[in-house]
């Protein structure tokens, strides 16, 4: 996705590559809090909803759609 923006030279890229970053970060977080509880607890899954779910679904309605204007509009 970094690679079609880079060359269709979207102008919101570096921002979009933070974004992107920052859920690398809480999958990693999620992964360390799932191998030191050994298992799922009630915590982890309320922090896979807020840190996997809804940042899905607000990237994909809010960032990945405006690439994807972007593009079309180009
Ligand atoms: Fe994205």
């Amino acid at each position: 996705e970094e690679k079609l923006q880079a060359d269709n030279e979207y102008p919101l890229l570096d921002a979009h590559k933070v974004q992107h970053a920052s859920f690398v970060k809480a999958v990693n977080e999620l992964k360390d809090m799932l191998d030191e509880e050994e298992g799922p607890s009630e915590a982890f899954v309320e922090a896979v909803k807020k840190n996997i779910v809804e940042w899905l679904l607000n990237h994909i309605c809010v960032w990945d759609k405006q690439v994807a204007q972007f593009i079309k509009e180009k």
